[in-house]
């Protein structure tokens, strides 16, 4: 707690959180450089297709009030998610956590530890399923989807559901539907349909939804946006349906034991963090709607909090 507290104090002092900043971005990049991922070629790569701004034109809502909690500087990137660097980086920093998570199994390429992190998720939601006699979900939603590797491992993992995908960053939707359709251009069917939405305040429908999943989207909001995210997912997910939240595990021993300067790095692009880990998550879905609730170590950093939505 006093770290935390000296941390904030760093964060709050304008010149010193400027080289923090570029610091811990560093750091994430070099990780997943030293494992072989390209991430200057990957967002040269994206920053320069023309396609992806007429995407972003195409799929925009642009009346969309964006809360002020997502309008903070945000992973070392000054506009948060709302800019093209940022989504043009977030598959590489996407791999540089799930090599981190996966540090010390050195013979893991990314792809590999990605696919590992990702299938741990997948196979707790089918364990939950199974262990409560549910039915395979057939209408899937991936809230908080950015550029789409949470939302394309449900989708190979729960063929032939339907698989809907939200955010709230146009310029992160541009990037998963530009994938999408190079994926239609090569002779494969939609897998997903994307849509710019905000998840307290969603355009889905009342009661359509089997399975719900949030993949590393409550640690970017603070404890109240927490509780309106919970809330509107209980007004989604069908009476009977799942609601699943993965995220950093509080309880997490490697988290609670990392190197003070590499907690200061990573709390410094996270600016409702220490919100996060107070935040009782468990008991919020408890009180809104949701039974059967557990929580399962997906891996040591990473937790999934399941419930079904009372009939
Ligand atoms: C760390 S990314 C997680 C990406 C992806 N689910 C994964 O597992 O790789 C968090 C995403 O949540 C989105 N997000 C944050 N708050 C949101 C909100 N209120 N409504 C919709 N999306 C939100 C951000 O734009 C960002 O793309």
């Amino acid at each position: 707690m006093l770290l935390s507290k000296f941390v904030n104090f760093l964060i709050n002092t304008k010149p010193l959180y400027a080289v923090m900043k570029v610091l811990a971005k560093r750091a994430l990049k070099s990780s997943a450089e030293e494992r072989g991922v390209s991430w200057d070629g990957h967002a040269k790569r994206l920053m320069s297709d023309a396609e992806l701004k007429q995407i972003k034109d195409e799929m925009e809502n642009k009346s969309m009030v964006y809360p002020s909690y997502y309008l903070q500087p945000f992973h070392a990137y000054d506009e948060g998610n709302l800019n093209w660097l940022a989504a043009c980086e977030v598959e590489p920093a996407t791999y540089a956590m799930a090599i981190r998570t996966f540090k010390s199994e050195t013979d893991l390429t990314p792809m590999e530890a990605q696919a590992k992190l990702r299938k741990n998720i997948t196979s707790a939601i089918k364990d939950y399923f199974a262990t409560h006699s549910l039915q395979s979900p057939t209408n899937i939603v991936d809230v908080g989807c950015s550029t789409g590797i949470s939302t394309r491992w449900l989708v190979n993992e729960f063929p032939g559901a339907k698989v809907t995908a939200t955010d709230l960053s146009p310029h992160f939707l541009a990037v998963a539907e530009l994938e999408e359709r190079r994926h239609e251009r090569e002779g494969g069917t939609r897998r997903v349909h994307y849509m710019h939405d905000k998840a307290e305040n969603s355009v889905l429908e009342t009661s359509s939804v089997d399975l719900m999943s949030f993949q590393f989207v409550m640690h970017e909001c603070p404890g109240d946006a927490i509780t309106n995210l919970v809330k509107e997912s209980a007004r989604v997910v069908r009476p009977g349906g799942v609601l699943c939240i993965v995220d950093n595990n509080p309880q997490s021993k490697t988290i609670q034991n990392l190197p003070p300067a590499l907690f200061t790095l990573m709390k410094s692009t996270e600016p409702w963090s220490d919100e996060y880990y107070a935040y009782d998550i468990e008991q919020c879905l408890r009180d809104l709607g949701f039974t059967e609730v557990v929580t399962v170590c997906t891996d040591h950093r990473h937790r999934a909090i399941l419930g079904i939505r009372a009939q």
